[in-house]
């Protein structure tokens, strides 16, 4: 399935994910928070009853409710805006929105909207894929991890204290609108975590993209609007044509789990929101690379530009200082969700751009790469 892109004049992007009768556009660059009248245009082929629900959260709100809510005229709009933070992507919070949502006497033709991040996209969808057995939803994502990744390919859930995530359904939005003005407010820390997502489908899927972020590092780090632009655009088109090829993660998806398995092992035994997700995953690419240095004969320059590429962006690329043992790594690991069979599965690198999924990563491979860090 091709995952098409267009540009117009003033440097939008338009692309379509591509999933048959569920495909679905996601807009990026202006997409109208400076001027009502483009967000109402954009929006409103969207929306086909008289109702919307707005989800968002206490952070959020103050800082764009206002435009969504300028955008969407003379409908019935209700604002549910849930409390900050991970901890509230949960089962209560969830029942909160139905409760709200049964309240306000929302019907089967409602349309919701998430305007946040990724938890707000994520609970919200969740919400979407079940109220009434489905209604239809938008994604505004305001961070850039949700704009380059839990906004696109359909994965929405809530936490359950056994998990992350062990709730939740496969479920498309309508559209999605990734304004990159909205970006300009986002703490460093989250920028940046966003970021190693980005440079992410470079490794696994684009050399070039890869390349071309080298050249811009200093631009993305500023936030450089056409930089930004670009990226997120580009990022979408990867996880797009990733998730086409494997909607339910059945083989092909699992490459976007590239550095993850380190990731995870360094947030679990940290405890999670030590680190940010993006900054785990940002020192478990550089795991990946070394591994696949040991492992796949990924050349060892190619490792050292990765390295060298995240720092450059703001992220941590070692352990350094926070004391974490090779031994609980590899235990940590062993918990991990991405064991299949008993046999631990690395996504490891042949070439810059070019991954794979490897089970027969050996305990003396990785026992190297871990000492390396630990
Ligand atoms: N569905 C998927 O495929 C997928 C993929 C990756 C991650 N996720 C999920 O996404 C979540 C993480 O998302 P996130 O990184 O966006 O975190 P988040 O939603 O918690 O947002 C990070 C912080 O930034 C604030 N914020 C959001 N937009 C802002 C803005 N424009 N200006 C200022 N502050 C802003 C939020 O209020 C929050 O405090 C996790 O729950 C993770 O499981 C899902
Ligand atoms: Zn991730």
């Amino acid at each position: 399935m091709s995952n098409t892109t267009n540009t117009t004049t003033s440097g939008n992007q338009t692309l379509t994910v591509s999933l048959g009768e569920r495909s679905y556009p996601i807009f990026v660059g202006d997409v109208g928070f400076s001027d009502p009248a483009k967000l109402a245009n954009g929006i409103a082929p969207f929306i086909k009853g008289n109702q919307v629900a707005v989800i968002t959260n206490e952070t959020i709100a103050p800082l764009y409710l206002q435009q969504i809510l300028a955008a969407l005229g003379n409908r019935q709009v209700d604002v549910f805006q849930m409390q900050d933070g991970e901890r509230y992507k949960s089962l209560d919070t969830y029942t909160q929105v139905m409760d709200f949502l049964l309240e306000k006497k929302h019907n089967r033709s409602t349309c919701l909207i998430a305007l946040g991040g990724g938890v707000v996209g994520d609970l919200c969808g969740f919400v979407a894929a079940t109220f009434q057995r489905g209604v239809d939803f938008i994604q505004v994502p305001t961070t850039l991890l949700s704009q380059v990744d839990s906004s696109v390919g359909g994965k929405t859930a809530v936490n359950h204290p056994a998990g992350k995530n062990m709730i939740g359904a496969f479920y498309q939005p309508l559209a999605v609108f990734a304004d990159i003005s909205v970006l300009t407010t986002l703490p460093d820390r989250e920028y940046a975590a966003g970021l190693a997502e980005v440079v992410k489908y470079g490794i696994i899927y684009d050399a070039d993209f890869f390349t071309w972020m080298e050249d811009n590092a200093q631009a993305l780090a500023q936030r450089d609007e056409a930089a930004l632009t670009h990226i997120i655009t580009r990022s979408c088109e990867v996880k797009a044509a990733v998730v086409s090829e494997d909607e339910r993660e059945g083989g092909r998806r699992a490459i976007l789990n590239y550095g993850h398995t380190f990731g995870h092992a360094i947030e679990k035994l940290l405890g999670y929101g030590r680190l940010l997700h993006g900054e785990a995953v940002s020192i478990g690419m550089v795991m990946a690379a070394r591994l696949s240095v040991e492992f796949s004969g990924l050349p060892l320059e190619d490792c050292q530009r990765i390295e060298k590429l995240l720092q450059q962006l703001n992220l941590p690329v070692t352990l350094e200082g926070l004391a974490l043992k090779s031994e609980d790594m590899i235990e940590a690991m062993g918990m991990d969700k991405k064991v299949v069979d008993g046999e631990l599965r690395f996504v490891v690198a042949d070439q810059m751009g070019t991954v794979r999924v490897a089970a027969d990563v050996s305990i003396v491979a990785l026992e190297k790469t871990l000492a390396e860090f630990c």
